[in-house]
């Protein structure tokens, strides 16, 4: 079997060249690559060394498929300490993204440099790990301990910019990176630089308080989660000890971060979020539809997210609404929002008004004449979305994807206002929308492989993460809320106070227990709904009476102040004895016995109720894959990333 890693003398210089397709993981082979050609490199001509990799990026980190596997020789650690201790200069050329165990690698070495696109990082908290290979020993010696603490807790990557800033890079090149690495080899060797070991910096003197502001901080930020924890004590190490004892903390607890359900639970997320974006049939080149342009039908809560979404990945937007005051209304919470990205520092002015000056209103379907694909987002009626797509088929133009934000309705009944069904697709996107990561893209019988393909694309291209679903009532993740919000219902009446449920959820890891989510969409909704439905489509009165009860007080939730809690102006939710009453008066009614409920059985019996769907969406197709029922609740519902979903929980717990 040929080798990962390539070794060859360029004039003085000796080139490591990683090639091992898609992202040049760290497996078991590229590891042995890196270590024979390191240790032949001592004895021949060479008078510096460069790692750099083929493809389109740096080592992307360890090979996580092989972790849980059992032990592989060589470990990184010791094929890292290898290179560091290279009696010749040891040069990192990086480009593309240089993460986790990748970017430990060019720290090992002696130099680094990179083009001005690299992005270096240690995201190995998104995946329940810490650093396993020095990240957190080396990192503070050459960046100092705040600046680590800040990489390695949130994981995020940095451009090449600000790792130079920081002293993680040393140089950032123009042009050819292979060559502009060999060069600034050649002037190191020509003016006798010496080999630079970062394990035998000292780390610079840091605040006494330091590390606790930063517990304190990652207990509320990442709560119930070891990692984050685990990279603190490891930074306070490199600040209170020797390279080697640091690194040896660092070692078995990332053994233990690696070995620990949190993290097997966010690695299996990893993955499932990649394979939800493949489709069981749909050939890989399925011919994609242009789409440089998008239509969006109403301007309203949705609307206006979804614009923004679009508009910030640089896709021009016309929106329509009913009336110019309605128009006026979207546009300027439109406004609102984009200066309030400007004030939080997550958008520059420029950057703000640039993706603004993409979305424009109009109140004539005509407008939409030439979008490549129109989102409707009007009310969730069935019949008024009938007819909005019956316009719709009059004014676009063929070819033109037709798309609908429905919450529930039957993308199919919806498809069949046009004559073109074939064209006609779910975009289910969540609030808010141009932050909430998730879109469900629902196939109706008649969708067109090539429109689900191109929406499949669109979605990573508005970096949002799709996931396929069948057609039925609520689609994946809003039909699993139904018996969800249901068991909540049955709760109360056999005895539960909101408060309790809620903060048991929340304790669980859930970013907000059912009660103040339904307070928070509105009551009025889910009313509204169940006024379409049959009585049998209903269900058992007991798992909707107490919502009717106060939607009918004019108790509709936050927004009117009032709902399962009452709201302080700072939108707390305060427990209220009114809603107690109204509780226990329902329990009377169906004769229930309340009793004292314990916070398990609530846990068991609300997370039971989703994962008793989910099954059930499993067996009819609706979902390709359990996975991508997991990927819905993290992404869309505030499921604890931690454990992984509904579904691989309900898995590992047996
Ligand atoms: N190990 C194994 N496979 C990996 C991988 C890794 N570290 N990173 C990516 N892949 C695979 C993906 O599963 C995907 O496979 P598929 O095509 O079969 O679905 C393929 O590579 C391409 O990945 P993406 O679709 O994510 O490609 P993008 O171009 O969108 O993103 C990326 C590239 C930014 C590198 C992204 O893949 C990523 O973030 N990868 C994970 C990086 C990471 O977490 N590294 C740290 C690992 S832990 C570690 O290093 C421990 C160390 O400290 C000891
Ligand atoms: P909304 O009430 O905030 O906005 C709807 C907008 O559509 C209003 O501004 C209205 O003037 C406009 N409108 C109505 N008829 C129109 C027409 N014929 N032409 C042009 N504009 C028209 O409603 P919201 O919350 O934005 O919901 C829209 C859709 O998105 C619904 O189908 C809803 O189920 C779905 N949805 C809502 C979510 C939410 O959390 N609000 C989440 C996901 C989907």
């Amino acid at each position: 079997m040929t080798s990962p890693v390539d070794y060859r003398l360029e004039g003085e210089i000796g080139v490591i060249s990683v090639d091992h397709p898609p992202v040049n993981a760290l497996s078991q082979a590229v590891r042995q690559g890196l270590l024979d050609a390191i240790t032949a490199a001592q004895t021949d001509a060479s008078k510096a060394l460069v790692i750099l990799c083929e493809g389109r990026t740096f080592i992307a980190g360890a090979d996580i498929t092989e972790f849980g596997k059992g032990p592989m020789t060589p470990y990184l650690p010791d094929v890292l300490d290898t290179i560091e201790a290279s009696v010749k200069p040891v040069i990192a050329a990086l480009h593309g993204t240089a993460l986790g165990g990748g970017f430990e690698t060019a720290l090992a070495a002696h130099y680094r440099c990179a083009v001005e696109s690299a992005k270096v990082g240690l995201p190995e908290v998104k995946l329940g790990l810490i650093p396993g290979a020095g990240g957190t020993q080396r990192v503070p010696r050459l960046a100092g301990a705040a600046a680590a603490l800040d990489l390695i807790t949130s994981g995020a990557p940095i451009d090449a910019a600000k790792a130079l800033q920081l002293g993680l890079i040393d140089k950032i090149v123009d042009g050819d990176l292979h060559d502009a690495a060999i060069a600034w080899a050649e002037e190191l060797v020509a003016d006798g630089a010496p080999v630079r070991r970062s394990s035998e910096l000292t780390v610079p003197d840091v605040e006494p308080d330091l590390f606790d502001q930063y517990r304190a901080q990652l207990s509320k930020r990442a709560r119930g989660q070891i990692a984050p924890q685990h990279i603190v004590t490891c930074i306070e190490a490199a600040v209170n000890s020797p390279f080697a004892e640091g690194r040896a903390i660092e070692r078995e607890l990332f053994i233990e971060c690696m070995q620990s359900p949190q993290s097997i639970a966010m690695r299996h997320l990893f993955f499932a979020e990649r394979e939800a974006a493949k489709v069981a049939g749909l050939p890989k080149d399925t011919p994609l539809r242009a789409i440089d342009s998008i239509g969006i039908i109403g301007g309203g809560t949705m609307g206006g997210g979804i614009a923004m979404s679009f508009a910030n990945a640089g896709i021009p937007v016309t929106m329509i609404e009913i009336s110019d005051a309605a128009l006026d209304r979207g546009l300027s919470i439109i406004d609102k929002n984009y200066a309030g990205s400007v004030k939080r520092g997550k958008l520059t002015e420029d950057a703000a008004a640039n993706c603004r000056a993409l979305i424009k209103g109009a109140t004539d379907y005509a407008a939409l004449a030439d979008v490549d694909l129109v989102i409707e987002a009007v009310f969730e009626d069935p019949d008024l979305k009938k007819t909005v797509f019956g316009q719709l088929d009059e004014v676009c133009k063929p070819g033109a994807i037709l798309a609908t934000n429905t919450s529930y309705q039957d993308v199919d009944q919806i498809a069949l206002a046009t004559r073109r069904p074939e064209d006609v697709i779910g975009m289910h996107f969540f609030s808010p929308a141009h932050i909430m990561k998730l879109l469900e893209i629902v196939r109706g019988e008649k969708t067109a492989d090539d429109v689900l393909a191109t929406v499949l694309r669109l979605a990573k291209k508005i970096r949002k993460v799709p996931v396929v679903s069948g057609v039925c009532y609520g689609f994946i993740g809003n039909r699993m809320l139904r018996p969800y919000g249901k068991q909540s219902q049955l709760l109360l009446l056999e005895g539960a106070t909101p408060e309790q449920i809620d903060n048991a959820m929340q304790d669980w890891g859930m970013a907000m227990g059912p009660l103040r989510v339904f307070d928070l969409a509105g009551l009025d909704v889910g009313y509204k709904a169940r006024q379409a439905l049959s009585d049998a489509m209903k269900g058992d009165p007991q798992t909707y009476r107490v919502p009717d009860l106060l939607v009918e007080m004019g108790r509709l939730g936050q927004k009117s102040g009032a709902g399962f809690y009452t709201y302080d102006d700072k939108r707390q939710p305060i427990p209220d004895p009114a809603v107690a009453e109204i509780i226990e008066r329902a329990a009377g009614e169906f004769g229930i016995e309340r009793r004292e409920l314990s916070d398990e059985e609530i846990v068991d019996r609300l997370i039971s109720a989703l994962v008793d769907e989910g099954r059930k969406i499993l067996d009819e197709g609706i979902a390709q894959r359990s996975g991508d029922i997991d990927v819905v609740y993290v992404y869309g519902y505030g499921f604890p990333v931690s454990r992984g979903g509904p579904m691989h929980y309900a898995d590992s717990s047996g």
